[in-house]
């Protein structure tokens, strides 16, 4: 199973497949928001990569940066339009503490959304 390391937090045995916004909640157990439900369309769930980036992201995570102007900063990514296939290691920001939210967000389904799911580069 993959590891995944989250600063100041500690690092977890992941199971492989499994989406990231989903691990960081169950298997790391922190606050992390996902205000659209996994959808890819708030970024609430972004998180900074420190390794283990993956190449491909999804036409969802890469409209939505690009419309948020956020496609070229380094390491950012939405950590609900990532499985867990490899070791990774994250910042983990955009939490529910200091939000001002009353809550995470309704939980993503096991799957990437939305459908279908189309994998880009990059640029
Ligand atoms: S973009 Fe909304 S939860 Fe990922």
């Amino acid at each position: 199973m993959p590891q995944m390391t989250v600063e100041g937090v500690g690092t977890f045995e992941v199971p492989t497949g499994k989406r990231v916004v989903l691990a960081l909640s169950d298997e790391c157990g922190i606050d992390q928001l996902h205000a659209c439900g996994g959808f890819g369309r708030c970024t609430t769930c972004r998180v900074t990569m420190i390794s283990g980036e993956p190449e491909k992201l999804t036409k969802a995570e890469r409209d939505v940066l690009t419309a948020k102007g956020l496609l070229s900063t380094a390491g950012l990514r939405l950590s609900c339009q990532m499985t867990c296939e490899n070791d990774m290691t994250f910042r983990a920001e955009s939490r529910l503490a200091g939000s001002g939210r009353a809550d995470c967000g309704r939980r993503p389904s096991d799957e990437l959304e939305p459908k279908p799911v189309e994998f880009v580069q990059r640029v």
